[in-house]
């Protein structure tokens, strides 16, 4: 009878690796183990035998017994993390996990907006130093040193003597130190006055600048194009009111409202006139040849117009919660 256990295990051990699925193995473990299986058949032999005999036969069948068992129960887990993996194998017709790939800010957004309209209408987008000279940000603009229009465009001071641009204007003169006109240029940016801040004010702003120098420029093309921005940007019934204002690089000069309609009252959103025979000369443009139009508008400022935000704070403090508005 052992000698039939032992062909029984050898049996067992032949058979187990042929087995391929879990279904296999239970019918397996029928043939071996179940109630009317091969192990139950050869055990039942033990009758037969003497009492010594029994004693070893019984050691034996306990010994295959869990040895069967055992193997059994290593191929079961095996199949079963086997089972496990292939779930969770990569199915690639699957859709991908999706990241949100985060979206513009709504600065980024206005600016883009308002210069891409001014593309439409032949301006082209250049850029300017944040950190500037004096000479660029007040002299060329006809501020001259003890001005008091430089308290308007106070700013803050580097140790070097260079200041960081309290107004985009600095990129008209950039632009017209190297390119003579006709030119059209709109200049996106940031500018800086120690301004204490709330709800309508901060140290650090967005400006759009823009600036056109041909033969016949008019305040007519200045009112016309500004116009035409407002209509597209803000909605074709938008009206515009011009303000007689004082700034030292344009002359005649004006500050533009928009009329909001919500509230029933006038909005300053820029502002704007016709370039300074001053500058123009002073870049070696002849005043008596060419006219030029500029103006800067605030780009928060138009930002909170177009979308109700009423506190230009909310735009630097990065609350996701206000910032996934514009997504
Ligand atoms: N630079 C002016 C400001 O910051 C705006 C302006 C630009 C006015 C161009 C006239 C022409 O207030």
């Amino acid at each position: 009878m052992i000698g039939a256990l032992k062909k029984l295990e050898v049996d067992f051990r032949g058979e187990l690796p042929l087995v391929s699925n879990l279904d296999q193995l239970e019918a397996l473990k029928v043939k071996y183990l179940g109630r009317k299986g091969l192990f139950t058949s050869v055990s039942g032999r033990i009758a037969e035998l003497s009492k010594e005999e029994k004693k070893l036969a019984g050691q034996a069948m306990n010994r295959v017994k869990l040895l069967l068992e055992q193997l059994f129960a290593d191929r079961e887990s095996l199949f079963k993390s086997q089972a496990i993996s292939s779930e969770k194998k990569i199915d690639t017709t699957m859709p991908g996990t999706f990241y949100a790939p985060g979206s513009l800010h709504p600065l980024t957004r206005v600016i883009l907006d308002v210069t891409q309209l001014f593309e439409r209408l032949g301006f082209s987008v250049v850029d300017g130093p944040e950190v500037e000279t004096e000479y660029h940000n007040f002299e060329a603009l006809n501020i001259p040193p003890n001005h008091p229009a430089r308290d308007g465009f106070d700013t803050f001071y580097l140790e070097n003597g260079h200041l960081l641009r309290s107004q985009t204007s600095t990129v008209q003169i950039r632009i017209m130190e190297k390119v003579k006109p006709p030119l059209k240029i709109i200049a996106p940016g940031k500018v800086y006055r120690p301004d204490a801040t709330d709800a309508t004010h901060a140290f650090m702003f967005h400006q759009i600048e823009g600036l056109m120098v041909d033969k016949d420029t008019s305040f007519a093309d200045l009112k016309g194009a500004l116009l035409a921005f407002a209509k597209e940007f803000f909605g074709s019934k938008t009206r515009l009111r011009f303000r007689p204002h004082f700034f030292p690089f344009t002359e005649p000069s004006a500050e533009v409202d928009i009329f909001w309609e919500a509230q029933g009252q006038w909005l300053e959103i820029l502002g704007a006139g016709m370039v300074h025979p001053n500058v123009l000369s002073a870049l070696k443009i002849d005043p008596r040849a060419y006219a030029g139009f500029a103006f800067g508008m605030g780009v928060e400022r138009i930002a909170m117009l177009k979308y109700g935000v009423e506190d230009i704070r909310q735009f630097f403090e990065n609350d996701v919660r206000f910032l996934r508005q514009f997504e």
